[in-house]
């Protein structure tokens, strides 16, 4: 069978950036030939500008036992030092690195003399609790700024932290702490949630009460809470302590270590096909180049001028690298935010952008295209004139949610940059530079200067423009994860396996090369359909749909179909404002004719499904295979990574 995906969506609109941005651009063409030019060369030379190594490195990269990579091994650095105490020492301690704005209206600036001050008292209380290099620290917090000095008081230290997030059940918590062997866990009594406290610390004393429900011990010793909720919380004496007691009375003098930059930074946890949950391992030195790296050349990044805000939570890897690690080790000032987007109203992330002067705002395509469900009329309320570059990640973005983030955000004046990574690869892999390149709707387009990536057929050779086929990375990146926590078989055989004789990364991603060899990303090969013999990418058919103005959300899965195969079945969200003067039945038979149009009968659905919510996990990923489930007329599977469980039972009944 071939590999190749099928090309369906034909997306020619193009984008060029402003003269007045390109001349400002932090990312610029020669970066690309510098990286062209001798690859590893520039990526030690982003290590030693953009860090401060303790030890400066000799060997850039260490690839003598693939895939186990080592990146400026010699080296020796310390990150909480580089994400903090040098931007003091620079003379820029007043600077804000924090505005911090709390669901209920809570408001605190931190400078960045502040949170070192804060970092370092909190790795005296740590040491003082016997924590040591090598150690694992859980993490299960809300949205606030201790969540992000207890990761950097535990990098101070050379320990490595494992941040769950603070929307995971009591079980999920357990295995992963058990999973990573965590000696302390950091918590809060609660956080703000949709409006109300969610429940965090019982959480953590269910997690840890009864082990294994054999009554045994665990290996946390001690619990520090953050009192934010203000919920009664349960105590026990000796094992859990309350962070206002203890890091206000620690001294605010701590002398860092520097580390290997090999030294492990952090596990987090992915969900994997199976139940054992797979922590993905990052370490330092390379890990924090790429990172700050990126964020200076793709969000061109101004430290001292731009309000960046990244969306994402610090319990996935986008919070890990655009909240924590990039924005602070380059000094930048950003926005954290605690709650959720529609909360108290509808319009509170605009109410933000307006509030703080947000620049620059990186967000996930889910939450774009839950903003055009409910309709231009709510953003259009807020002055959104001082943003001057978006970004996307999680998911592929459709052409027109792309569209409508350009004009009704970004006032038809803002670069887009889509940006294209994954957990395991710690930072970006494939976005525009945006002062470099015109933008396209719906794809990611180039890989980050230093970066070496392919589409390939199922013998890992090139597809050549103009074809799909699998998305592989063929040489070793700084970013990269080292492992899979206490699992090294699992690590080459989840990802090195399938092309072990090229030594090539798959990432389980389809792609597509366009004419000029941009990457368009198809979503995950797992869900690419074969209808009629054509391998069909889910993407394409869904960004279709969403083309229609009628939609604001799609998603399709390959139902079995005895005369071909496998047929196209669609769920779909539409717009409040269509909802109310169209029937269900007409807006689906017309939605079946639309895709038939748009991108040929062969992608046209045989069943569509007006429903109104899909099923997400909590990162907001549409999880497909649940969909397929209720297409086929089988009992719905596993449905505990949703966000909302109840989902499915909703769309069960509708599709009834
Ligand atoms: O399928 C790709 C999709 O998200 C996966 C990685 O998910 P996660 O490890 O949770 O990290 C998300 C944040 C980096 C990828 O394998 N994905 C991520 N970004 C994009 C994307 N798909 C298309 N376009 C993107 N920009």
């Amino acid at each position: 069978m071939s590999t190749q995906i099928d090309h369906l969506l034909n997306e020619t609109r193009r984008f060029a950036p402003k003269k007045k941005f390109v001349a400002q651009a932090v990312g610029t063409p020669e970066l690309f030939e510098e990286a062209a030019a001798d690859r590893l060369e520039f990526w030690a030379n982003q290590a030693r500008t953009l860090l401060h190594w303790d030890k400066p490195f000799t060997q850039t990269l260490d690839w003598s036992n693939p895939p186990f990579a080592k990146w400026f091994a010699d080296g020796e650095l310390n990150v909480a030092y580089n994400c903090l105490d040098r931007h003091v020492e620079a003379g820029n301690g007043e600077r804000v690195a924090l505005l911090w704005e709390g669901e209920n209206g809570d408001e605190r600036r931190v400078t960045y003399a502040e949170m070192t001050d804060e970092v370092k008292r909190l790795a005296n209380v740590l040491t003082d609790l016997g924590i040591v290099q090598g150690d694992r620290v859980a993490i299960y917090m809300p949205m606030i700024p201790e969540a992000i000095a207890a990761m950097l008081a535990v990098a101070r230290l050379g320990a490595i932290h494992s941040v769950v997030f603070g929307g995971f059940s009591a079980d999920s918590l357990r295995s992963r702490i058990d999973d990573a062997g965590a000696k302390v866990v950091i918590t809060a009594d609660g956080g703000y949630r949709k409006g109300k406290v969610s429940a965090l610390k019982p959480a953590v004393d269910l997690a840890l009460a009864d082990h294994n429900g054999m009554g045994e011990q665990g290996t946390v010793e001690h619990v520090i809470v953050v009192k934010r909720g203000g919920n009664e919380v349960e105590w026990t004496e000796g094992r859990d302590l309350w962070w206002h007691d203890v890091v206000p009375a620690a001294s605010n003098v701590h002398q860092y270590e520097a580390f290997p930059s090999e030294n492990p930074l952090f596990i987090l946890y992915t969900s994997g096909t199976t139940g054992k949950p797979k922590g993905i391992l990052h370490t330092s030195g390379g890990y924090l180049t790429q990172a700050t790296f990126t964020n200076r050349v793709a969000h061109d990044l101004h430290p001292e001028t731009d309000v960046f805000w990244c969306t994402a939570d610090i319990g996935w890897v986008t919070g890990h690298t655009y909240v924590t690690y990039a924005p602070l080790s380059n000094g930048a000032t950003q926005v954290m935010y605690e709650g959720t987007p529609d909360t108290p109203h509808p319009g509170r992330w605009w109410d933000i952008i307006q509030k703080y002067g947000v620049t620059t705002l990186y967000a996930a395509p889910t939450a774009i295209r839950s903003f055009m469900k409910t309709g231009r009329k709510i953003p259009k309320q807020y002055d959104l004139s001082s943003l001057r570059l978006l970004g996307s990640v999680g998911e592929p973005i459709n052409p027109e949610a792309w569209m409508w983030y350009r004009k009704v955000i970004g006032g038809k004046k803002t670069p887009i940059i889509d940006t294209w990574w994954q957990t395991e690869t710690g930072a970006m892999m494939i976005s525009v530079l945006p002062g470099v390149a015109e933008t396209k709707p719906g794809s990611a387009q180039v890989p980050i200067p230093g970066i070496s990536l392919d589409v390939v057929d199922e013998q890992g050779e090139h597809v050549g423009n103009g074809n799909g086929g699998l998305l592989v990375s063929t040489e070793p990146w700084p970013a990269m994860l080292r492992g899979i926590w206490g699992d090294p078989d699992r690590f080459v055989e989840t990802y090195w396996e399938k092309f072990a004789d090229k030594g090539y990364y798959f990432a389980g991603d389809g792609a597509r090369l366009d004419e000029d060899g941009d990457v368009w990303l198809l979503g995950r090969v797992d869900d690419v359909m074969n209808v009629s013999g054509h391998r069909l990418s889910t993407t394409e058919i869904e960004s279709a749909l969403v083309a229609n103005e009628a939609v604001a959300e799609a998603a399709v899965v390959g139902a079995a179909d005895e005369t071909t195969g496998q047929a196209v079945a669609a769920f779909v969200i539409i717009k409040e404002s269509y909802l109310a003067e169209h029937s269900i039945e007409g807006l689906a038979q017309e939605l079946r004719l639309w895709v038939g149009e748009q991108i040929g009968p062969i992608a046209r659905p045989r069943d569509v499904y007006i429903v109104e919510e899909l099923p997400k996990t909590r990162s907001g990923k549409i999880m497909r295979r649940l969909l397929k489930d209720v297409a086929e007329g089988r009992e719905v599977g596993d449905t505990t990574t949703l966000a909302d469980t109840s989902v499915m039972s909703v769309i069960s009944a509708q599709v009834r």
